[in-house]
């Protein structure tokens, strides 16, 4: 793979994910990367909002062709990829949120948004975009992130590189991509698991659209599904499904 060998760098832009989506509709290449210094209108999960300020934060979307079409371990690569190139650039050690967060410090540092497109069956493309709150201070937050949302630079202490961080990004989801695709669901969910804010065997309570349950945290599945322990029996539980997940004692 070559994420990365292609990359539109942006000014400006509503969001680095529909403007992938748009070039990936006219073609684009695998591996082709939209940044931008800032979006207007960045989009998060669950139909939410990323704030992302000029020059704050990294601002990314990777345009995939996968050809399996279960694409449930794509935003797990994603986020293992985050934690190595931030790990090695930063010597910073962030946990991953199942499904889509990096937290540091209990606060969350960046997300991950993936979103496809398919033909019957086939995958026309996949976009992975991935936000990083980079250069914050804790004042520079609205009001209303403040009391959730860090930093790169918070963790530092000091600025991160940049470009250094581009590069070893596109270096990880480059090895991670490749074991996607050669089917190494085993490797991923584990190293996923290796980086993951919830240790196994943890009592967690978690919220659905109309139901609350409490059980054991048993782990991811190869269908990026999350194992939940409850009356003795194994409960998967899809990111869609879940509102929210309580892990605090
Ligand atoms: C989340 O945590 O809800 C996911 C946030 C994903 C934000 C990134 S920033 C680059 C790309 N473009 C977008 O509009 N969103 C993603």
């Amino acid at each position: 793979m070559n994420i990365g060998t292609i990359i539109h760098s942006l000014s400006t832009c509503a969001s680095t994910n529909d403007l992938a989506k748009r070039l990936a509709q006219e073609g684009a290449v695998e591996g082709t990367v939209v940044t931008a210094e800032e979006q207007t209108k960045g989009r998060g999960t669950k139909g939410r909002s990323w704030h992302a300020p000029r020059g704050q934060g990294l601002y990314l979307s990777v345009i995939l062709r996968p050809r399996r079409s279960d694409l449930s371990l794509l935003p797990l690569v994603a986020g293992i990829a985050c934690a190595e190139a931030i790990r090695e650039v930063s010597g910073i050690a962030v946990r991953l949120k199942w499904p889509n967060d990096v937290v540091w410090n209990g606060r969350k540092l960046g997300g991950i948004l993936c979103e496809s497109e398919f033909v019957g069956n086939r995958v026309k493309f996949a976009v992975l975009g991935i936000g990083l709150n980079l250069d914050q201070k804790p004042g520079d937050f609205p009001p209303d992130l403040r009391k959730t949302a860090t930093s790169l630079r918070i963790a530092m202490r000091r600025g991160a590189d940049r470009e250094k961080l581009k590069r070893g990004l596109f270096a990880a989801l480059d090895r991670w991509y490749s074991a996607f695709c050669r089917g190494r669901k085993g490797e991923i969910v584990r190293a996923y698991e290796a980086h993951l804010i919830i240790p196994k065997g943890k009592l967690i309570k978690v919220a659905k659209e109309k139901e609350k349950m409490t059980g054991t945290f048993c782990g991811i599945d190869s269908r990026a599904r999350l194992v939940l322990k409850k009356d003795g029996r194994d409960i998967l539980l899809f990111p869609a499904e879940i509102l929210s997940i309580d892990y605090n004692d």
